[in-house]
């Protein structure tokens, strides 16, 4: 049983210390993973491309706890890569730093290939694939300089400069309609595991959460809207026999990013209840 909270969450956690980055962070996934991190001490920038909605989803979020700091970066493609260095340098001038960076932002469309253009496929590839590089390339100088001066003391490793891409379980088995996500995901999770080797001595972590099925979602909405039907089979479909919620990426988030991940380094976390082993696409 957990003791005390401390031993999860270290001290810097208690004091608010930890400073987010993250992509797609007005998107229903990576709004519950901010939030959590937000409601438990952290500080956060969500970078988005609709204003409105960003801006939005920001000052919602910092309702998580009182006094929370939430920046919204609103105007910023990934595929931009000054976009991404000027919302990276905003918020380490604004908030602090950079210790935590979620890429999170992606692209989907349900399309056979049959009706997918290579413009269409290179726009999935440039979002997921390039716009992932170039949220991690922008923030790394922060991450290593978090890496390097983080004051959990010597009897925790770092707990600053952690890296989490959002892919999917699509591409392990394949998945109709999902050429595009499915090759640009396995580039993601390729991605991550290049930067966990050549920056792991730099005392930096990139681990990939995988959701499976996850109700609540854009992605779920779309399905809903091809199939009304399509949801409550997925559901049944899952060994676990629930859709996930945003919370239970939220709480794989959390353990990568406390000190329960401090050993996890080049890592998929697949939280699908168990569906992709089950199920091709999860
Ligand atoms: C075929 C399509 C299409 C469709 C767009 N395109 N939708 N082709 N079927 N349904 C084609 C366009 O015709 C165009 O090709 C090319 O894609 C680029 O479209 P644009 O609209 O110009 O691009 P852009 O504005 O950059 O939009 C990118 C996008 C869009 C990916 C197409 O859907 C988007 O912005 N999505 C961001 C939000 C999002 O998708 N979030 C969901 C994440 S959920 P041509 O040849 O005409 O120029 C998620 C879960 C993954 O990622 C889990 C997997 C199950």
């Amino acid at each position: 049983m957990l003791q005390e909270r401390k031993e999860y969450l270290s001290e810097a956690w208690k004091d608010g210390l930890f400073i987010l980055f993250c992509t797609g962070g007005a998107g229903s996934i990576c709004s519950a993973q901010t939030r959590a991190l937000v409601h438990l001490g952290a500080s956060a920038a969500i970078i988005g491309r609709n204003k409105e909605k960003t801006e939005r989803m920001a000052a919602d979020i910092a309702t998580a706890r009182p006094g929370a700091r939430v920046l919204a970066i609103a105007g910023v493609d990934v595929r931009d890569p000054k976009a991404l260095q000027d919302a990276a340098d905003k918020t380490a001038r604004e908030l602090g730093g950079i210790d935590f960076v979620i890429a999170g932002a992606a692209g989907n469309f349900l399309a056979p290939m049959s009706q997918l253009s290579a413009n269409a496929f290179k726009s999935v590839i440039d979002i997921d694939v390039l716009g992932s590089y170039n949220t991690v390339k922008a923030t790394l100088p922060y991450l290593v300089q978090s890496a390097k001066s983080s004051t959990v003391g010597a009897t925790h490793p770092s707990i600053g400069g952690r890296i989490i891409f959002v892919s999917a379980t699509i591409h392990y088995t394949g998945l109709p309609l999902q050429t595009h996500v499915s090759a640009a995901k396995a580039a993601v999770d390729s991605l991550s595991n290049a930067v966990a080797i050549e920056y792991g001595p730099l005392g930096i972590t990139s681990n990939v959460i995988a959701p499976g099925p996850i109700g609540g979602t854009e992605g779920m909405e779309r399905l809903a809207k091809s199939d009304p039907e399509s949801v409550a089979k997925s559901a049944k479909r899952v060994p676990l026999g629930r859709l996930g919620s945003v919370k239970d990426i939220a709480d794989a988030t959390v353990y990568l990013f406390s000190d329960a991940g401090n050993f996890v380094n080049g890592s998929t976390v697949v939280v699908d209840g168990g569906s992709w082993r089950v199920n091709a696409g999860g």
